[in-house]
């Protein structure tokens, strides 16, 4: 259930934000870039979640919904990781605005290459996402894992371009291949 009714002063002025330029229907590249550029000033402050958006859960990576645009043109959510959690290796419905609220994130980026008439992944990338940091992707190329590695609590804003309420989740395909170096 959105949180939108009794949401803190710092997230409504985010999701209006937010609708402001989603609204203008620009490119996707403007749209993902001006939503960052929200996302940017509203990271890290810390009314911007309830208590109970912050909670984890110790059997996986929890998903709160903090908004879901009435006429499903973008939804906010926050994921939640404890120490050692990870997500599947997966892409994504839409464009989607990441930032990192607090801890560190770490993320492999893979490609899916084909040879020989079989299909893996490979990994075409790695780094950490410190605390503040808001990049925006866009499908395809987005096969992503993300993981805390950290000892403490991993949270990150996400903006998806889609309705989550109707999704259930910013997923669009897992990818239990095997990965090779
Ligand atoms: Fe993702």
């Amino acid at each position: 259930m959105p949180t939108t009714e009794r949401a803190a002063p710092a997230l409504m002025t985010m999701i209006d934000e937010v609708r402001s330029v989603v609204s203008k229907g620009t490119s996707e590249a403007e749209t993902g870039q001006g939503v960052a550029d929200v996302i940017s000033r509203y990271v890290g402050q810390v009314t911007l979640l309830q208590p109970e958006n912050r909670e984890g859960d110790p059997e996986a990576y929890k998903q709160h919904i903090l908004h879901v645009e009435p006429d499903g043109s973008f939804s906010i959510v926050c994921l939640v990781w404890l120490p050692g959690q990870d997500t599947p290796i997966h892409d994504h419905v839409s464009w989607c605005v990441v930032g990192v609220h607090e801890g560190e994130e770490s993320e492999e980026r893979f490609q899916v290459v084909e040879a020989n008439g079989e299909t893996h992944l490979e990994i075409e990338g790695t780094g950490i996402n410190p605390q503040g940091l808001v990049v925006w992707l866009s499908p395809p190329g987005d096969i992503h894992r993300v993981t805390n590695t950290g000892d403490g609590k991993t949270i990150s804003i996400h903006v998806y371009g889609a309705d989550i309420n109707v999704l259930g989740t910013s997923i669009r395909r897992r990818y239990d291949l095997p990965v090779k170096a």
